[in-house]
């Protein structure tokens, strides 16, 4: 097992961790009182065994089940769950355990945050995505009708528990997305790794054998990204932006598939080559640094080019709906070579619009 310290917490990566769930929040010197939020997919593979681990550690947990999937994050599910908590007895030291993907890490974070205002939050992240970017840096939420994690608070987890054996059971197309952060962290922070996943395969990856390298890998994605939070754990003075490296294009490319035809990593993977087209454009990338990204993503099964037919024009509106332009340029993060990113203000929505029709 490897435990990795943050500014915010500990970090434990290794394999049959569910089990020491008990022991570990006892160290934490936790009160006996918790709920353990989970989802319809995640409760019946997981929950019994991070039940059965507090129990024997003397907490009392209640388990609140949601329906899986996004539509699940909204603040009338986030009441619901602080009332459950309210019936069950927590109190100003109880604690909150969120088991499930980036969906259950952001309304389990936030019902947390609120409750009580505020009690700490234990994260078991379930899916690949969650344990290399959604379960650090604090940023915790819901979605509203008007769009995505519009309401939230910054709540950093007192301990995140990435077991490693979780993710056997995660579909193929779910592991994979995860790769889209990780080339995204690789691009704007890592060379060294980019290096490394050149010559590695999801499908290996995944194998047992491999256990060893999808550690080290989550541990050195953990530090990107909490490094890059720690000079920024408010994403006020900028350098958070760069986590959005991808996401512009990307989100604009989830609304425009109605949120069902691309997953989240999916779609930030087409971001990903539309920024890179924009970076050699505006930033002096070089093309060959620019192919050998694509060549990347595709080589984690990720989508790299939008179906002939799919609405470009949707993606666009989408953009103009979600970010203001000056002058008709927008603040926009390129890469100038692998391993670095800032955010460039010379960018304009037409190098958008033909970064976009080249998808
Ligand atoms: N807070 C942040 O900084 C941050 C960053 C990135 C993304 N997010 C949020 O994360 C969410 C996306 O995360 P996600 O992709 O993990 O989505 P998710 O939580 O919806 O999980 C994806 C699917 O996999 C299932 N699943 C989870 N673990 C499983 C397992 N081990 N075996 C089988 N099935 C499993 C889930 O039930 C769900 O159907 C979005 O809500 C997004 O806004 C937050
Ligand atoms: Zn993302």
């Amino acid at each position: 097992m490897i435990s990795v310290r943050t500014d915010a917490g500990r970090i434990l990566i290794g394999n049959q961790l569910l089990p020491q769930t008990g022991k570990r929040c006892h160290t934490l010197g936790f009160s006996s009182e918790c709920a353990i939020i989970t989802d319809t997919n995640v409760a019946p593979l997981f929950a019994d065994r991070v039940k059965q681990s507090l129990k024997s550690a003397k907490f009392r947990p209640t388990l609140v089940t949601l329906s899986a999937g996004e539509k699940s994050k909204t603040l009338k599910r986030a009441g619901a769950i602080c009332d459950r908590m309210i019936a069950a007895g927590l109190g100003r030291h109880s604690f909150v355990i969120g088991l499930g993907g980036g969906m259950i890490g952001d309304i389990s974070g936030f019902a947390a945050a609120i409750y009580h205002r505020g009690i700490p939050h234990v994260q078991i992240p379930t899916t690949l995505l969650a344990m290399v970017d959604s379960s650090i840096g604090g940023k915790t939420g819901v979605d509203t009708r008007a769009g995505k994690n519009l309401i939230g608070a910054f709540h950093q987890p007192s301990l995140v528990i990435d077991d490693l054996d979780v993710l056997k059971t995660l579909p193929r197309r779910q592991f994979n997305q995860g790769f889209a952060e990780i080339i995204k962290h690789a691009v704007i922070g890592d060379p060294k790794m980019f290096r490394m996943l050149k010559v590695a395969r999801a499908s290996g990856l995944r194998r047992a054998s491999e256990t060893h390298a999808l550690q080290s890998l989550i541990q050195r994605n953990i530090q990107i990204k909490s490094r890059i939070v720690a000079k920024d754990q408010r994403d006020r003075s900028g350098e958070r932006a760069l986590l959005n490296f991808g996401h512009t294009i990307g989100h604009a490319i989830e609304r425009a598939g109605n949120y069902r035809k691309f997953l989240h990593g999916e779609a930030v993977s087409l971001g990903i080559v539309a920024a890179c087209a924009i970076s050699v454009k505006r930033a002096g990338l070089q093309p060959d640094q620019c192919a050998a990204i694509v060549d990347l993503l595709e080589r984690f099964e990720l989508p790299t080019r939008l179906p002939p037919k799919f609405p470009r024009k949707k993606i666009l509106d989408a953009i103009k709906f979600d970010k203001k332009f000056e002058d008709g340029k927008i603040r926009f993060v390129v890469t100038p070579r692998l391993g670095s990113a800032y955010v460039a203000d010379n960018v304009t929505l037409d190098d958008i619009r033909e970064a976009v029709q080249q998808l």
